[in-house]
C-alpha cells in the first residue's frame, strides 16, 4: 500500500508543469495501424487516457483523427481546452473531427465521456508509471480495454526500471522502498526534495503480464534508453507497448 493518494496527487499538480514527451515516432506505428485496419473514410476516435494538458491529443488530432482526451487534473483540462479553441476552427472547418476535453477519472468505470467500445485507439502515454497502486494499475487497463471496440488498440507507454544504467535509480529504488513498500518504486520529488508523487518503473515481463491479465492481445513491447521525462539530465528506460483487444 503507498503512502500517498495518487488522485490527491495529481489533482493539485500545477498544470503548466505536468511531464510529457514529444517524440511521437512510437506513437505513429499505431496510429498507421488504426488508419489501416478501420480505413480513412471516417476519422476513427481515439481516447487519450490522462491527457495533461493535450500535447499528445493535439498531435493524434493534427495526424486526422478525432480524440477524446480526459485527465483527472482540472486546471490542465482547462488549459488543454484553451489551447485548442483556434484550432478546431482554422485546420477543420467542416467539424468531420473534433477534439474534446474532458475531467475524468480514468481509474473509475465507464462513463458518458469514456463509453465502453467506443474507442478505436487508446493512447496512455506516461501515465501507467503513476497512476497508484497495482490494483490502480490493473484497473486502468481494463478499462482501457472495455472503452475499446473489438479490434481496437492500446498504445502505451511506461517508465522501465533503470537502476542498470543510472545509479541515481538503484538509490532512489532502495531508500524509498521503506516508503512505498514496493520494489522499483520511489518518490518523484521536485528541486526543493518535496514529495510530488509516487513512480513506479515496471520491468518488460511485468508489463505483459498486466496487458495479458486485462484481455489484450498481439502484444508487442519495445524498450528505449531515453532521458527521464522531468529530469532530462537523467538516462532512464522506457518501454513502449502495443496491443490489441480481440475481434
Ligand atoms: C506524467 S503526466 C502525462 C500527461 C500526458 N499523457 C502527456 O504525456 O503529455 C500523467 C497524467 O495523468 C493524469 N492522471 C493521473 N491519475 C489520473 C486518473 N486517475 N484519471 C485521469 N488522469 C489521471 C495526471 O493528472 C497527469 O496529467
Amino acid at each position: 500500500m503507498h503512502p500517498r493518494d495518487a488522485r490527491f496527487d495529481w489533482k493539485a499538480f500545477a498544470a503548466e508543469a505536468i511531464p510529457t514527451k514529444t517524440n511521437f515516432v512510437p506513437l505513429e506505428i499505431v496510429l498507421t495501424d488504426i488508419k489501416t485496419t478501420f480505413g480513412e473514410a471516417r476519422p476513427a476516435l481515439i481516447l487519450d487516457a490522462g491527457c495533461g494538458v493535450g500535447v499528445v491529443s493535439r498531435y493524434i488530432y493534427s495526424r486526422g483523427f478525432s480524440v477524446v482526451g480526459v485527465d483527472i487534473n482540472e486546471s490542465a483540462i482547462n488549459n488543454a481546452r484553451k489551447s485548442t479553441a483556434g484550432l478546431i476552427k482554422v485546420s477543420d472547418e467542416r467539424l468531420t473531427r473534433y477534439l474534446n476535453f474532458s475531467y475524468a477519472d480514468i481509474l473509475r468505470p465507464a462513463s458518458s465521456v469514456i463509453q465502453a467500445n467506443a474507442f478505436s485507439g487508446a493512447v496512455c502515454q506516461l501515465v501507467i508509471s503513476i497512476i497508484g497502486t497495482d490494483q490502480d494499475r490493473a484497473a486502468l487497463l481494463t478499462n482501457l480495454f472495455n472503452a475499446l471496440r473489438p479490434g481496437g488498440y492500446l498504445y502505451l507507454s511506461a517508465s522501465g526500471v533503470s537502476d542498470d544504467i543510472n545509479p541515481m535509480y538503484a538509490e532512489l529504488y532502495c531508500s524509498d522502498l521503506e516508503i512505498t513498500k514496493e520494489p522499483y518504486t520511489y518518490l518523484s520529488r521536485d528541486d526543493q526534495g518535496r514529495a510530488l508523487y509516487v513512480t513506479h518503473h515496471f520491468s518488460e515481463e511485468e508489463l505483459r503480464d498486466l496487458l495479458q491479465a486485462a484481455g489484450f492481445s498481439d502484444i508487442r513491447i519495445d524498450k528505449k534508453r531515453e532521458t527521464s521525462s522531468r529530469r532530462n539530465s537523467q538516462s532512464a528506460n522506457f518501454y513502449y507497448c502495443y496491443c490489441r483487444k480481440p475481434l
